[in-house]
């Protein structure tokens, strides 16, 4: 590690290596947790595919099980996490043989798993299980294993009305990153330092729009993390497959063949759905097999 700063380009943030503790651990478990976990069903993309794509089986799915009116945020107080034991994760984890652990610590819905002070009432915290979810993995984790802890965090978010208000004047506002995203992001990297910061979400705006280059350089140059993080390649309207970290490209991203540059196959085991869903058949998983093997 030398003591060069990078500056917010990405010509200089791409020209960062991925640090080699990424090379050698090779196997993570990649975790999607969330209020879409109440209604658990299609998708972690519940809320979109019900309220937006107003998709039948979601439609009816709403009919059949809650009572009329019911929106979205009511399944948050429904969200209690009763049975989340961190330290039974933590053991778990280790002994399925994996490395590093990257838990969703806000997906599209906006809700955030700790108690942040930008996602006022929409937060696991003051909502749902009243405990602090990313906090207390973190420490199970770090306590019990030698796994490297790591944070998904979403840019925009579906329906949040800044983002909305935004996106309606081209993202020549930026509202909603300088009061929510970003905050956000500068949080999680102070409170929890998180060795993978795994971004998705770029909503169709630049990455201008997100300041992804300030933000980068800030976590390469300045923030807790900055000799041992890893990043990956959404920051924005296509930067991914070109610019920050490992490439992930697309979701299940798999070339066959070895990349000059390093990259992750970020992969399900249920084939539709990163989230649990509890109309997920047993045909749905992939076996053991159909995961390892080279397609
Ligand atoms: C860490 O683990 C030890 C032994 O399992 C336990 O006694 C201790 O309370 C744990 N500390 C935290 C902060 O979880
Ligand atoms: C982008 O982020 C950097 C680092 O935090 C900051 O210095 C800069 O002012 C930001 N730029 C904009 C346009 O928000």
């Amino acid at each position: 590690m030398g003591c060069a700063r990078y500056d917010p380009t990405w010509e200089s943030l791409d020209a960062r290596a991925v640090p080699a503790w990424f090379d050698e651990l090779k196997f993570g478990v990649f975790i999607h947790w969330g209020v879409f976990s109440v209604p658990s069903f299609g998708s972690e993309w519940f809320w979109w595919y019900w309220q937006k794509e107003r998709r039948k089986s979601y439609v009816k799915f709403m009919e059949d099980n809650y009572p009329p009116g019911f929106r979205y945020e009511d399944f948050g107080p429904l969200f209690t996490a009763e049975f989340f034991d961190p330290n039974r994760w933590a053991d778990i984890l280790e002994a399925s043989g994996a490395k590093y652990v990257v838990l969703t610590s806000k997906h599209h819905e906006g809700f955030t798993l700790w108690g942040s002070k930008y996602s006022w009432n929409w937060n696991a915290v003051d909502v749902g299980p009243k405990r602090d979810i990313v906090a207390e993995l973190a420490a199970s984790i770090r306590n019990r294993t030698d796994l490297r802890f790591g944070l998904y965090h979403s840019l925009f978010e579906w329906f949040n009305p800044l983002f909305l208000d935004d996106a309606s004047n081209m993202f020549k506002t930026r509202t909603f990153p300088t009061s929510k995203s970003l905050p956000e992001l500068y949080e999680i990297v102070n409170k929890y330092q998180p060795e993978i910061l795994w971004s998705d979400g770029d909503g169709n705006a630049p990455d201008t729009y997100w300041n992804s280059t300030g933000f980068l350089a800030w976590l390469y140059n300045d923030s807790p993390v900055r000799d041992t993080v890893v990043t990956n390649d959404r920051w924005g309207a296509g930067s991914i497959c070109k610019h920050g970290g490992y490439y992930t490209c697309s979701d299940r991203y798999n070339p066959g063949h070895l990349l000059p540059h390093k990259w992750e196959n970020c992969m399900t085991i249920d084939k539709w759905s990163w989230g649990y869903r509890r109309n997920a058949q047993l045909r749905d998983y992939l076996t053991i097999e159909e995961l390892v093997k080279v397609q």
